[in-house]
């Protein structure tokens, strides 16, 4: 769990493709593009940085991911796979979660965005979210846990009224996607693994209108509301060290 200095060094580039990769895709949202467009879109940015998708082909039992990064709307969680079909709305919220792979390590991030004009409500609940991240990675302290992370997330998520989903969680990252330790998004403060110095943690709340339950469409991936209740997600990789969190998915300087 614990990375050496050129391993961190590793991180750090992985980390800003994968920041600006979703920066720039941020910048295509709009009504009327569709999913697979920018999935597309994302692919070429990272072959434009000489990285390419650690989701592609990233399997789970039988199954191999088919696109180059995961798009979810609205009741959609995450793992939402990109169509042709899907075309964005005014009015609808976006995940986007970006997972590349640089000379060997990963960098995994995510936001999720409105497009066009939202309702206040999913405004809120989308900033809740995003606040909760903040609050969960002010938690990835040295002599911390895990679960200090998960229920300070746990804790302002719930006292907005939303629930945190709990059949996926946040987790270790390096030169493999999911490495231990698991980063519950629910939990009991001082349990869980200790905080050192060196673990890279993709910390990533998963935060539904409704029900905190879920369900797997028949693609076999795109997770979804259980209600089909709107859901958000942000999601960084952070470093931790003797003085303090470090956010490692921060987009490169000069880029557009
Ligand atoms: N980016 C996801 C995460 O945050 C994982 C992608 S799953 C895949 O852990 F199937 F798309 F690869
Ligand atoms: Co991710
Ligand atoms: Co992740």
């Amino acid at each position: 769990m614990i990375k050496n200095k050129d391993q961190i060094a590793r991180m750090r580039e992985s980390c800003a493709v994968a920041a600006t990769v979703l920066a720039d895709l941020k910048q295509l949202v709009r009504p009327g593009i569709t999913t697979q467009d920018l999935d597309e879109a994302g692919r070429d940015m990272m072959a434009k940085h000489g990285a390419h998708s650690a989701d592609f082909g990233y399997q789970i039992g039988s199954r191999r991911y088919p696109a180059h990064t995961c798009i979810s709307v609205n009741e959609e969680i995450v793992h939402g796979v990109p169509s042709f079909r899907r075309i964005l709305r005014d009015g609808d919220i976006v995940s986007l979660d970006v997972t590349v792979e640089y000379k060997g390590f990963i960098g995994d991030n995510a936001v999720t965005i409105p497009v066009g004009a939202i309702d206040p409500e999913l405004e809120k609940l989308v900033r809740v979210t995003k606040e909760s991240l903040e609050i969960g990675i002010r938690q990835a302290l040295v002599g911390n846990r895990i679960g200090d992370i998960s229920h300070a997330v746990q804790k302002h998520v719930e006292s907005h009224g939303y629930s945190v989903v709990r059949d996926l969680v946040g987790h270790g990252v390096g030169a493999s996607m999911h490495e231990p330790p698991e980063i519950p998004n629910y939990g009991r403060r001082k349990d869980g693994p200790k905080i050192k110095p060196g673990m890279t943690l993709a910390i990533e709340p998963m935060v539904n209108l409704g029900t905190y339950r879920t369900k797997t469409l028949s693609d076999g991936w795109t997770v979804v509301t259980a209600d089909n209740s709107p859901s958000a997600h942000f999601e960084h990789t952070v470093l931790t060290t003797e003085n303090g969190p470090e956010i490692l998915t921060v987009p490169l300087p000069l880029s557009s």
